[in-house]
């Protein structure tokens, strides 16, 4: 490009991205801003400097999705300002809330330019010139017939790889979508529709990319990633143990993990994988959020503990050292305090790593919000407390017993001291190391010196 170009040449625009929610979310919002790379668009981490904003959303409980309604009234502020320079700011709300609430967002908040669901945001450069073209504010929350992997798959193929920039060391690889489970508390699966799987070259084509920029570390993501059931060039249809022993032979990919996974669809080529695949780390999500039986059959979970229990039996007896994590609600409609108590053996007895615990939050649309015997929000408090001092003491005891122990970090980013890194065990948790050599993406073996609540640190050797 000569002077003459360069001084002509439209100066970038600017996305500036929030997202909520789960890691589906953060991939998406990576896949968003490709996307919009495409359109000459930057990102940046200053809201009122951004000619673009999207919030991309979360609906999964109350607390999250008011928080959008509080932010569009921090942006309000900005948007007005940019007004009276006109140079107008955009303002989009992508993702569950999105979806779950279309027109309604643009009726509370009429300074919003944009909506869309998750399945629609490879259209986003549509939108964005629809509503610059003076088109009033646009709502698209249609489920299309083609998926959105097929559109940035194809427009790969006419531009050049655009799906999939590498970010880091470790990545995301959404290869799972929706969830026909319907469990009586959960919006997702109105929020992000039927069960769908990414066909199998193009998850290995996308991963060997990743790897190809830097990547050491893939994440397989679904809301039910191991539900995955992928067409494949050989005819089959792969299952996600297949997916794993596939991806695990590209060259310089050291490790793979998957996550969420629902206890029915723990198939035995998965739990093999665990045992063979040296690559597959010995560390599971594996929700299970009520340990009464009664409970679980009003959270329409269709398993019973003694499933789940089972379930983890067969993991531990191929893979001695695995370890847990788990999802937990207390004060779903109708439970007592004898219900919750099984919750607490239940932690008792299988013994997490890490676990996330939430109070039930009463969604709109879904069966469990009509239910007459809501439980009062002091006893949530009080059971939410309970369960997070039993799983907190899990955490901390899990960590103390890795001091001594020797295991294989990733490293992933630069520490707050010079000389210090920061990578991540086998087990997911945070492990701090000196070294003036190792550098990030290097894979160096440790010995565990110290443990927090949080974090180890430990040396290499
Ligand atoms: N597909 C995953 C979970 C997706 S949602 C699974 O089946 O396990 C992530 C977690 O949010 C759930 O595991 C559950 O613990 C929690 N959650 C979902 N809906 C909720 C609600 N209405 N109130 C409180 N927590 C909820
Ligand atoms: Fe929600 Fe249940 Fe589907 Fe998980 S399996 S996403 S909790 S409906
Ligand atoms: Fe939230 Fe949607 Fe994920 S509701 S948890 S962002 S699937």
């Amino acid at each position: 490009m000569d002077d003459i170009d360069a001084m002509n040449a439209e100066p970038d625009k600017k996305v500036f991205i929030k997202t909520y929610g789960c890691q589906m979310n953060v991939y998406d919002s990576q896949r968003m801003e490709d996307v919009l790379s495409g359109e000459g668009y930057v990102g940046t981490d200053q809201p009122e400097a951004a000619d673009l904003v999207i919030l991309n959303t979360c609906h999964i409980r109350e607390k999250a999705a008011e928080k959008v309604y509080s932010e569009l009234g921090r942006l309000r502020n900005y948007k007005h300002g940019r007004e009276k320079t006109g140079n107008d700011m955009l303002i989009a709300v992508a993702g569950c809330v999105a979806q779950a609430e279309g027109e309604e967002i643009i009726r509370r908040a009429p300074i919003v330019d944009i909506v869309f669901g998750p399945q629609t945001y490879q259209r986003l450069p549509e939108f964005l010139h629809r509503r610059q073209a003076g088109e009033s504010a646009i709502v698209e929350t249609e489920f299309p017939t083609e998926d959105k992997f097929d559109r940035l798959d194809q427009s790969d193929r006419v531009r050049g790889p655009r799906t999939a920039v590498a970010r880091g060391v470790s990545a995301f690889l959404t290869v799972q979508e929706g969830c026909n489970k319907f469990c009586s508390f959960c919006v997702v699966p109105y929020t992000r529709g039927a069960e769908f799987s990414r066909p199998v070259e193009r998850i290995i084509g996308e991963a060997t990319r990743l790897v190809a920029a830097g990547v050491r570390e893939i994440t397989l993501l679904g809301q039910n990633v191991n539900a995955y059931r992928g067409a494949a060039s050989d005819g089959c249809s792969w299952s996600l143990g297949h997916l794993l022993a596939g991806l695990s032979e590209i060259e310089g990919l050291e490790r793979l993990r998957y996550t969420t996974s629902h206890p029915r669809d723990m198939d035995d080529e998965l739990i093999a994988q665990h045992a063979t695949n040296p690559k597959v780390m010995p560390y599971l999500h594996l929700p299970v959020q009520s340990g009464s039986d009664r409970v679980l059959k009003a959270m329409n979970r269709r398993h019973t503990v003694e499933d789940y229990i089972a379930v983890i039996e067969r993991l531990r007896r191929v893979r001695q050292d695995i370890a847990l994590s788990g999802d937990f609600i207390v004060g779903f409609p109708g439970e007592t305090e004898a219900d919750f108590e099984a919750t607490m053996s239940l932690v008792r007895q299988v013994t997490y790593a890490q676990a996330y615990s939430f109070k039930y939050s009463s969604r709109p649309g879904t069966p469990a919000a009509d239910r007459s015997d809501q439980v009062d929000d002091y006893v949530k408090i009080d059971r939410l407390s309970r369960l997070q001092s039993l799983l907190g003491d899990q955490q901390r005891e899990f960590n103390g017993s890795c001091i001594g122990r020797e295991f294989p970090l990733l490293l992933e980013r630069s520490g707050r001291h010079d000389g210090q890194l920061v990578g991540r065990s086998p087990y997911l948790q945070a492990v701090h190391v000196s070294s003036n050599q190792a550098q990030i993406g290097d894979m160096v073996n440790v010995r565990v010196e110290k443990a927090g609540a949080n974090s180890l640190s430990a040396h290499i050797i």
